[in-house]
């Protein structure tokens, strides 16, 4: 947009969210993993305005906070007397001349191109963006003249019957000739069933003032749907996973059902991935080629390379993990790990802040902490590194080739050499040297004509 006619964008978030019965603020609420103001913002942004100003009031230090950012400009709107109300608070703000495109911060699947039309029309129109819905109860409607002109809206409270059976919504979506803003905003009237300032007013104002107003029919209704309670949002998370899923179907990805699908963040796939049902994905997951996920998997933060199985009920969060490899099911695998190629981390095992090296196997029942384990190591069911002395962490050192029996615990910090065998159920303290079969257990014993007790028959 040209520097002389700036654009600003608006968005409305001083709102508590009554109908969502939480003390957190409506627009704090999450959609995939994101507060529903977030996904405002980012579409905020993709259009490149000169001022982004969120109008915050209820809980406005947390809202704050969970959304500060460069670009954002915040007022606050205390108390809220409707949305008319909050648009006023944001008019010190804006940037002169140009337009003003005010959004709602609880309509969070809105997209840059949806709000194009809108913004490129002529400086002196002002446009509202409606949609038709086939249920469109507690929107506010959008009333045209004889001609099909945008007349005015009319709250769903504030409706007659004939006007409660119009299906054309008022989104709430506005773009306005900002120069104009100020002084239509001066003579909004509470005279309403919410006694509130609406912005909707500004309509028949502008009309009197010959400014034309445009309705943008939004053909996807799932964009300009607002989340008011908790099935709304429900409701908005699934489309968005839904599309979410199509787009990775589309790119080849074998999603089992994309209805029991979530994606909480950034997911890259490569060629002929496969993600079985219930799986949640969260921050930046980037899947290589062929890899397939098991059914209810959790991944966060993770790097994945070609071929790898994980299998089902696996839990993986910050970690690199290598190609070939086989995971779970019932793994768990915690932030800092690096797993190289052709690794095994079978049922029940734990890895947190370790390297774990080629061709390596933990089966079953293990804990490894804080370990560079070498390159074709099997380390037995039931191994524990102990990494935690109560006050500090302490590595654990298991160089290639080292066989580490069941049940054996290595008291950190502590290094096995290359080559070693641990005996099953040690407790290693002191390096175990290379190439050597070391053992800490005591002899077995066996005693003859021992008997094992026998039930006293109680008398009587
Ligand atoms: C509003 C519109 C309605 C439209 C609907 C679309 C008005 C009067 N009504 O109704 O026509 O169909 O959105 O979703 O504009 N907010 C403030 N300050 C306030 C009141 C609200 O910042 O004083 C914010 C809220 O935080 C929210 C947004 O504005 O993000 C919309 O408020 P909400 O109470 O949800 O309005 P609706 O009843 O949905
Ligand atoms: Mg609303």
């Amino acid at each position: 947009m040209a520097t002389n006619h700036p654009l600003n964008i608006v968005i409305l978030a001083a709102g508590m969210g009554k109908r969502m019965h939480s003390n957190l603020p409506k627009v704090l609420h999450t959609l995939a993993g994101r507060p529903l103001l977030a996904h405002v913002l980012q579409a905020a942004r993709a259009l490149s305005p000169a001022k982004i100003i969120v109008v915050t009031g209820h809980e406005a230090t947390l809202l704050r906070e969970a959304v500060a950012a460069p670009d954002v400009v915040f007022v606050n709107q205390s108390p809220q007397l409707g949305t008319g109300h909050a648009v006023q608070q944001a008019l010190p703000e804006l940037a002169a001349g140009g337009k003003t495109l005010v959004l709602l911060g609880d309509v969070p699947l809105i997209q840059p191109k949806t709000l194009q039309p809108l913004i490129d029309g002529p400086v002196n129109h002002v446009s509202v963006m409606t949609a038709m819905l086939t249920d469109p109860t507690g929107y506010g409607r959008i009333v045209r003249d004889a001609r099909k002109k945008v007349k005015c809206v009319v709250e769903h409270k504030d409706a007659t019957r004939a006007q409660h059976k119009i299906c054309e919504i008022n989104t709430g979506i506005f773009c306005y000739p900002t120069a104009r803003l100020g002084k239509w905003l001066g003579q909004l009237k509470p005279d309403n069933a919410q006694k509130e300032y609406y912005i909707t007013d500004v309509l028949p104002m502008a009309l009197k003032d010959k400014v034309p107003v445009e309705g943008v029919v939004c053909g996807d209704a799932a964009q300009v749907e607002g989340v008011n309670n908790r099935a709304q949002l429900a409701q908005l998370e699934r489309v968005h996973q839904q599309r979410l899923a199509t787009r990775l179907l589309e790119q080849g990805v074998a999603i089992a059902d994309p209805a029991r699908f979530d994606v909480r963040g950034d997911m890259t796939c490569g060629h002929d991935v496969a993600i079985d049902v219930g799986c949640i994905f969260e921050g930046k997951v980037t899947l290589g080629d062929r890899v397939r996920i098991g059914a209810h998997c959790v991944l966060r933060d993770i790097n994945i390379a070609a071929d790898t199985i994980i299998e089902p009920f696996s839990h993986l969060t910050q970690a690199k993990i290598g190609a070939n490899c086989r995971i779970g099911p019932y793994t768990r695998i915690r932030p800092g790990t690096q797993l190289a190629d052709e690794v095994h981390i079978g049922n029940f095992v734990e890895v947190k802040a370790s390297d774990i090296g080629h061709g390596t196997k933990a089966s079953h029942l293990t804990y490894i902490g804080d370990s560079t384990v070498g390159r074709n190591v099997n380390v037995g069911a039931g191994t524990i590194t102990c990494n935690y002395d109560g006050a500090n962490k302490h590595r654990t050192v298991i160089e290639d080739d080292v066989f580490i029996g069941s049940d054996t615990q290595l008291v950190a910090p502590v290094t096995v050499r290359r080559g070693a065998t641990i005996g099953a159920g040690a407790t290693v303290t002191r390096e175990a040297p290379a190439n050597q079969l070391t053992l800490s257990r005591a002899k077995q014993l066996s005693v003859p004509g021992w008997k094992r007790p026998v039930k006293i028959k109680k008398e009587g």
